[in-house]
């Protein structure tokens, strides 16, 4: 029986969350925890999903269903996925999905955009449909705003190309994002989740709302972002962990004036800061999720703990780890 596995990374946002939702850059990297999708002949179903980790098991559509309806939330990017990629590459033969991960889908880590992308690339080899990276970020980015009705597509940038990249979203559907490796080492951060899973829609409905009340402050802001992301991304190549950790305190006060922080986040900040950390801030949506702490070496057991003792969970990761890639083909 044919069967194809493919795996693809999760991501951290360092700098640059939600100005680049309305066409400013940012930067991204890959983490070494990934999440793989497997893909084989389905004998009795076109379409059947299992992800344990999802609470998803025994799940199964037909040809007419797939795609169709209020899809379940744990369904939902996989089987939209499955669905344009057959508008596009039109197939006879139905398929099972199995989907696993390495990292808790709360952690706010990419576990959506990383599924679809190792989904794409999995259909590709499955059907034997030759697909270039520009081609997977269509696909992909067409499923995520079907799903989620707005999104930059930084994180399937972060799961197809891996490593850490100056990311701008495409000006208009169907054009080319601006992706840039920058090409750097480990970098020394600490992560902590907040235990809150947060609501990116929300949250980026929150900001477009404060923009509507008062475009030129919030531009303002996103230009002030946008200065610190062009800082960020040559003093990544310099390798300058000090003066990036400055860089990230101020880019966590202007996500605090677009209101996107919480309690939460504020308190697992503040600790790593007084226990020596370079600099620090919320990584991604806001609201809860993940922060980062640009940490040196004499002080990072001392910031972990603190971070602990503040109600947070370190999440070990690894940066500027690798894209999508094949695992395996029976
Ligand atoms: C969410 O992880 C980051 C946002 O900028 C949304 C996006 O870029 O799609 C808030």
């Amino acid at each position: 029986m044919k069967r194809v596995k493919v795996s693809a990374p999760g991501k951290l946002m360092l700098f640059g969350e939600h100005s680049v939702v309305f066409g400013y850059p940012c930067i991204v990297t890959a983490v070494d925890l990934r999440l793989s999708v497997t893909v084989e002949e389905n004998a009795e179903y076109f379409f059947s999903l299992e992800a344990p980790d999802l609470a998803l098991n025994d799940y199964h559509r037909s040809r007419q269903e797939l795609g169709q309806g209020d899809l379940p939330k744990a369904a939902s990017f996989l089987e939209t996925c499955f669905s344009l990629f057959l508008k596009r590459y039109p197939q006879e033969q139905g398929i099972k999905v199995f989907s696993q991960n390495e990292f808790a889908a709360s952690y706010g880590l990419g576990s959506s955009s990383a599924s679809t992308v190792a989904l794409v690339r999995a259909l590709g080899e499955f059907y034997g449909v030759n697909l270039s990276k520009e081609d997977l970020f269509d696909l992909s980015y067409q499923t995520v705003l079907q799903v989620q009705g707005v999104a930059s597509g930084f994180d399937l940038a972060a799961a197809i190309w891996g490593g850490t990249l100056y990311y701008v979203m495409p000006s208009a559907a169907g054009e080319k994002p601006i992706v840039q490796p920058i090409l750097i080492q480990e970098l020394p951060l600490l992560v902590g989740y907040t235990g809150i899973k947060a609501d990116t829609s929300i949250l980026i409905r929150k900001v477009q709302a404060l923009r509507s009340e008062d475009p030129a402050q919030i531009n303002d802001i996103f230009r002030q972002i946008t200065d610190l992301v062009e800082q960020a991304k040559q003093n990544l190549v310099l390798g300058d962990f000090a003066k990036l950790g400055e860089l990230m305190n101020q880019n966590q006060k202007l996500l605090r004036q677009l209101q996107v922080s919480s309690s939460e986040l504020e308190n697992l900040i503040e600790a790593s800061l007084a226990a020596g950390a370079y600099g620090s801030k919320l990584s991604g949506a806001g609201g809860g999720d993940c922060m980062l702490a640009m940490v040196g070496q004499s002080q990072k057991i001392a910031t972990a703990q603190a971070i602990e003792q503040a109600g947070g969970k370190i999440i070990e990761v690894k940066t500027n780890a690798g894209g999508v890639r094949l695992e395996k083909t029976l």
